[in-house]
């Protein structure tokens, strides 16, 4: 994945670089906002920190920063917002391992949090980071600009509530065993992924002003999905030690997924095909979107 490419700006930073510096920003500042392990109540502070910096590509957060960089967008909203799209997905994780729902026992190579600490725990570490991406977006920035803060407050609401994770979540649900249309599918994997990845690309470009906004949400969009199918594939061909997570899950479940329903060989077409569509979209920015173009090869290539 990692190879070194020419910056618009004329110097030459590698993508590993680039996305080593984002990652360990990120992991700073959800560290910084996240509450210390001993403040009351202990427990669930120290199981919300478990949850939220141990681990994870971090995908959502770059995305955040490469389309806020597109964009020229303000950095401190560009770390609200990959922040706060950071601790959504962490909240999702969690709640998405729980016995009610996939009941995982491994996630980012440890322990769910459910098997760490208890259901209980997991329920509200879930709730409580929801609550909290949602008080950092709306913290008052250096050059305040309330207006905008409240409409990426409102792409993030409805990105993660019942139209789009939350309701993709409970489609995956009920889904269980169940022989879904490929348009079916791709309806789930949109809400319950692609509807966060696309927040992320969105919140990032909402930091700037995107002269294209069509094409950037055209590229969140496939790319979202694109990241969903790929997950699926992951599921199948990787092991539970690479992935950080029990891999063959899907299928001892009885989860609908794209290699479920296309088989390998197509699943692997259509991520490539929507991958090639995301790639497209981008061609209105020539070079200056060479961050969001290396994301998406990331996305496609990575190995959990
Ligand atoms: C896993 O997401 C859950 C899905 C939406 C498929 P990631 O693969 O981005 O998980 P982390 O954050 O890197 O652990
Ligand atoms: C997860 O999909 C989607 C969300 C958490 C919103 P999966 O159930 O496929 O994710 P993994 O494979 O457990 O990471
Ligand atoms: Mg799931
Ligand atoms: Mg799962
Ligand atoms: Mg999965």
């Amino acid at each position: 994945m990692m190879n070194s490419l020419q910056l618009a700006n004329g110097g030459a930073l590698a993508f590993a670089d680039w996305a080593l510096a984002k990652q360990s920003r990120i992991q700073q500042l959800l560290d910084l906002t996240l509450p210390s392990a001993d403040l009351a109540p202990q427990t669930l502070h120290s199981a919300m920190r478990y949850s939220a910096l141990g681990g994870g590509k971090r995908v959502r957060a770059l995305l955040c920063y490469a389309a806020s960089e597109l964009c020229h967008g303000d950095e401190a909203m560009a770390d609200a917002a990959a922040c706060a799209v950071e601790l959504i997905h962490a909240y999702s994780l969690v709640h998405d391992d729980m016995p009610c729902m996939d009941d995982d026992d491994l996630r980012r190579g440890k322990p769910s949090c459910h098997k760490q600490y208890d259901d209980a725990t997991a329920l509200l570490v879930g709730d409580a980071l929801q609550s909290l991406a949602f008080d950092v977006l709306s913290r008052p920035l250096n050059a305040h600009q309330a207006t905008l803060q409240v409409n990426i407050l409102q792409v993030l609401a409805r990105a993660s509530g019942s139209l789009g994770m939350a309701g993709g979540q409970a489609i995956d649900l009920a889904a269980v065993g169940k022989p879904l249309t490929q348009a079916e599918l791709e309806s789930m994997h949109q809400l319950k992924t692609g509807a966060l990845i696309q927040a992320a690309v969105l919140l990032g470009a909402a930091s700037g002003s995107a002269l294209e906004l069509a094409a950037v949400r055209t590229f969140a969009t496939n790319i979202g999905l694109a990241f969903q199918v790929v997950d699926d594939i992951l599921d199948v061909e990787s092991d539970t030690q690479i992935l950080g997570k029990t891999a063959g899950k899907d299928a001892n479940s009885n989860k609908p997924t794209y290699v479920t329903i296309l088989g390998l060989a197509l699943a692997k077409q259509h991520a490539q095909h929507l991958h090639a569509n995301a790639i497209n979209a981008l061609s209105p920015f020539g070079n200056t979107a060479l961050r969001l173009k290396e994301l998406a090869d990331f996305i496609m290539q990575r190995s959990f």
